[in-house]
């Protein structure tokens, strides 16, 4: 250790250690803008020069090592005039109109003139006459605001040891830019952005800013994280399982949902829509690589481990068993509760179990991930419908409502009542339980959501000969996965975007011939949310059919009978911590919010729990740490090709092998081919280890 003097304030500091640290760290400011903590030196920009007793001149404290009985100054007129003069040096090549900057207010540079007391007319300025260069995924360069301070340079090269910015020379200026100025993807940019997060000014910056959203810096940084519902780790768990690591995968995703393998099959994915590697060619297989981590997970780090409270002698009973009734249920019992859930179907599962197809997700999936629930010590009893929950209290402490949307809607059409006129809820559920349906040959569904093609696929299976999809919308904006829309075309069902429909027809004694539609022009939602249609004229025309199938949307199976005030489409109506209009009676899931995804009911469910829990007097926090600790190396070095590295394929059954049965026939990502996928992620969450700026105005 070394014993040196800065200001007249003595400091003990490790030796050899770079006086400008020395000092930001026990909060004495030294002005500097190329010194950044997480990069080498290179003593450029010359605003931390201080005085050292017994030396000539002054010298820059990032490169100046401490040495025991140092004496520095870093403050005195001399050392202002020449930061200053530095300062105007490096501002005569900047703009200087600073309000055009899209980093304005958060600029280093900006801050720093403030500090040094800078002005920027004093020497004679000139125009770089730069191109902003936007043709890059993610990044814009700009480099007429460049100082020249070199932390992209030393971010790329010895932090990324990707080394693909680098110093360029043209007839009149030194640049910050690629080998012969190529995009990012021919030099195997990494795209971890980097350098966008060191630069201090507004030359290398997001596309997507962080200014005018409602997200947080870490939140833009992350999308996929911050997009999936429950916010589950998702770079996290694709580094585990590129690590081959499927165990501490699988328990990260356990640390946010306890349907990982459920997910892995039949995810949404909302954090696919926001992943930045679909800016630079496909985005990751999210989905796939959870499922990969589920399938090879033993259980080593959750089986019997995790949070378990002691028993509080609080009794919930939970209505409804499907993915927010069980969720809330697991962790209302971690937090010690006494847990009933009570289930009016033979299962547990909801939708999981009786609405998504077994093609898509196979039941023993559901009943395994149910299994380690009632393993927690959930209490659980199926055949039970609850008709009025208010009674429920006489025994229980809270009541938690998560009944689903099982009532399906038919449109106000003519002839929505005929007798083979069926709804997508009751359809899909009589399917799975092996009933009867009432389905003939000739098929319309109409609908064009994710249950639609779960009808018209399982008619499929179910022996129709000749099946037709039509809904309102176009094919570029209908809401099911494409995925199932290009499965579905190739089972040979016939898809029909934008289309009216206009009337079911049907024969004098009332049996159902077909449906009439006309083509959709327009399709959109008013200033007040009302959608409106434009037909085109003259458009109108039939479909034969002796079964339609409604798949426009479902309701809650609940009538005033249950004492709970209701919304719309027989929603229940809560406050923002999921209150009812009883007191003691809670509600999530698509019951309160309308029919939506099972990683959004996870995500009610696990909000639910939360405010229960504050309820009967606990703390509300249900978070914990299921996996190991995990040394994610900012070192990520070049791969070739990168940028143009597509999403690996999956193996599929072909259609014909698939269209006359309920077996899976995706198997997902083989294990040849995990490492490349999930070696195609960016890894954006590495930028969060990078430190912040220091500004004078955090410094007393
Ligand atoms: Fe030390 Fe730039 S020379 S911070």
């Amino acid at each position: 250790m070394a014993i040196i003097v800065i200001d007249g304030i003595s400091l003990e500091v490790p030796d050899n250690k770079n006086v400008l640290e020395c000092a930001l760290e026990n909060g004495i400011y030294i002005p500097h803008l190329c010194h950044h903590p997480d990069l080498p030196e290179n003593g450029s920009c010359r605003m931390c020069i201080v005085e050292v007793e017994g030396q000539e001149g002054v010298t820059t404290s990032c490169t100046l090592r401490a040495k025991d009985g140092m004496v520095i100054t870093t403050k005195s007129d001399r050392i202002n005039k020449l930061r200053k003069l530095s300062m105007e040096l490096l501002l005569a090549s900047h703009p200087e109109d600073c309000s055009t900057c899209p980093k304005y207010g958060d600029c280093e540079l900006q801050t720093l003139i403030q500090y040094i007391g800078a002005s920027t007319g004093r020497l004679h300025s000139r125009v770089k006459g730069f191109k902003e260069n936007t043709e890059n995924p993610l990044l814009i360069h700009d480099m007429n605001r460049c100082v020249l301070c070199g932390r992209c340079v030393r971010a790329c090269n010895d932090l990324r040891k990707v080394g693909v910015l680098q110093y360029n020379q043209n007839d009149m200026e030194t640049y910050v830019g690629t080998l012969h100025d190529k995009l990012l993807k021919d030099v195997n940019c990494r795209f971890c952005t980097a350098c966008a997060e060191v630069c201090p000014t507004g030359t290398i910056r997001d596309k997507l800013q962080a200014m005018n959203t409602e997200y947080t810096k870490e939140e833009l940084i992350v999308p996929c994280r911050t997009e999936c519902p429950a916010h589950t780790d998702i770079p996290r768990y694709i580094r585990f399982v590129k690590e081959g690591d499927c165990d501490a995968a699988a328990a990260v995703v356990r640390e946010k949902v306890p349907f990982p393998h459920t997910l892995g099959l039949i995810c949404t994915q909302a954090c696919r829509t926001k992943c930045k590697r679909s800016e630079v060619s496909e985005g990751m297989s999210i989905r796939e690589i959870k499922r990969y981590a589920a399938e090879h997970d033993t259980g080593k780090y959750w089986k019997g481990k995790g949070k378990q409270l002691p028993d509080t002698g609080k009794k919930v009973c939970v209505v409804g068993g499907g993915p927010a009734g069980l969720t809330a249920a697991y962790y209302l019992r971690k937090q010690g509760h006494d847990v009933t859930i009570k289930e009016a179907l033979p299962a547990m599962g909801g939708m999981m179990s009786y609405g998504i197809p077994s093609y898509r997700l196979p039941r023993e999936v559901v009943a395994k991930e149910v299994k380690v629930i009632e393993d927690q010590g959930v209490k659980m009893e199926t055949g039970v419908k609850v008709e009025k929950p208010v009674e429920l209290l006489n025994e229980y402490d809270a009541v938690l409502m998560t009944i689903g949307n099982h009532m399906g809607v038919r449109l106000p059409m003519k002839g929505n009542h005929l007798p083979e006129v069926l709804v997508n809820i009751t359809f899909l559920r009589q399917a799975s339980l092996g009933q009867e349906t009432g389905m003939g040959k000739r098929v319309v569904v109409l609908g064009g959501g994710n249950v639609a093609f779960d009808c018209a696929r399982t008619a499929k299976r179910l022996g129709a000969e000749e099946i037709h999809l039509a809904c309102l919308e176009a094919r570029d904006v209908m809401t099911a996965d494409e995925e199932e829309i290009t499965q579905a075309e190739e089972e040979g069902i016939f898809v029909h975007p934008a289309q009216t429909f206009e009337r079911i027809t049907g024969t004098e004694e009332g049996h159902v011939t077909g449906v009439d539609f006309m083509n959709v022009r327009k399709f959109y939602f008013d200033e007040n949310r009302r959608p409106v249609i434009e037909k085109e004229e003259g458009s109108e025309h039939h479909i034969d059919c002796d079964t339609v199938i409604f798949a426009t949307g479902q309701w809650a199976d609940l009538t005033e009978e249950a004492g709970l005030e209701q919304g719309r489409g027989n929603s229940i109506v809560v406050d923002e911590n999921k209150n009812t209009s009883v007191k003691g009676i809670f509600a999530a899931g698509d019951c309160i919010y309308g029919t939506k995804s099972v990683i959004m009911a996870i995500e009610s469910g696990r909000e639910a729990a939360t405010e229960i829990d504050k309820f009967l007097g606990g703390d509300g926090d249900i978070s914990e740490v299921l996996a190991p600790p995990q040394f994610a190396d900012p070192a990520i070095g070049v791969i070739e090709g990168f940028g143009d590295l597509k999403a690996v394929g999956k193996k599929i059954l072909p259609a014909k092998e698939r269209e006359d049965n309920f077996n899976q026939f995706d198997f997902g990502i083989c294990d040849s081919d995990i490492c490349a996928e999930t070696g195609r992620c960016l890894q954006c969450d590495l930028r969060t280890q990078i430190h912040g700026a220091r500004l004078w105005t955090q410094y007393s």
